[in-house]
């Protein structure tokens, strides 16, 4: 459903991509793992047609350059960028709603009352304005929305980033349940719950993929993937 061929990325001063492949089928998690500055954002980007890219992205077989931001998102092509994007005046009822105009008419996949039961906390405050929710309650706002939006590939952009561990189960313990109708493309430093979420994965570094494989072998390879990463070690999943 997604096939990224020779990617790369530039910046007035900086290679940010550089030549990366890989794909996305029908029913499958794939996540992209990587250091600060390692190009994720970059990809996701390019993907949605917001960054100037060169190779070629198809999604459902065509070119996104020939598509543009706006029919991606109406074909199903949800992005849920790096910071959220909650709006701040609307309540989080009204900013869940906001998917329904990304749903441009295609058929519902997850309803209000779906979201809310997928994040019970929301139900609480769903006359609570944007500027008045913690950055957990805005992740689950910015994901609520992307599920109303109906998604046929929908792409995160490091949900766990700056949450508390628990948010980051409600979380992950929601992207499961999305996970079983829904085509991820996940971006995540969060490697532990990342590989645990995913079918299959791929380590960058410095805009290049370093390793590839299912989420099973490369929890296998930790301690390679830990070197790449930066970490002290990465935990099997
Ligand atoms: N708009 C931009 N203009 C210039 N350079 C940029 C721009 N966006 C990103 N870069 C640079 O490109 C490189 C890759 O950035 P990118 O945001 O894609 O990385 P990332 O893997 O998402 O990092 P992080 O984990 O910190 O979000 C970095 O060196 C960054 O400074
Ligand atoms: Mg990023």
């Amino acid at each position: 459903m997604l096939e990224v061929n020779g990617l790369h990325v530039r910046y007035t001063a900086t290679h940010a991509v550089k030549g990366v492949s890989f794909e996305v089928s029908e029913n499958e998690v794939v996540c992209l793992l990587g250091p600060n500055g390692a190009g994720k954002t970059s990809i996701l980007r390019s993907i949605s047609q917001l960054a100037y890219c060169d190779g070629t992205i198809r999604y459902d077989g065509d070119d996104v350059a020939g598509i543009g931001t706006p029919e991606l998102g109406r074909r199903g092509l949800i992005h849920v960028p790096e910071g959220r994007h909650v709006f701040p005046t609307l309540t989080v009822h009204e900013n869940l709603r906001i998917g329904e105009i990304a749903r441009a008419g295609r058929a519902a996949k997850y309803s209000l009352d779906d979201v809310y039961d997928l994040f019970p906390k929301l139900t609480e405050m769903r006359k609570r304005r944007g500027f008045a929710l913690s950055g957990g309650e805005q992740q689950m706002v910015a994901l609520g929305r992307a599920l109303i939006a109906a998604p046929r590939l929908l792409m995160l952009d490091e949900p766990s980033l700056g949450l508390a561990p628990a948010v980051v189960s409600a979380v992950y313990k929601a992207l499961a349940e999305v996970a079983t109708e829904t085509p991820i493309l996940l971006v995540e430093q969060n490697t532990t719950d990342a590989l645990s979420l995913s079918h299959r994965g791929y380590v960058l570094a410095e805009g290049h993929i370093v390793m590839s494989g299912d989420c099973t072998d490369l929890s296998d390879r930790s301690s390679i993937m830990a070197s790449y990463l930066g970490q002290s070690d990465v935990e099997n999943s």
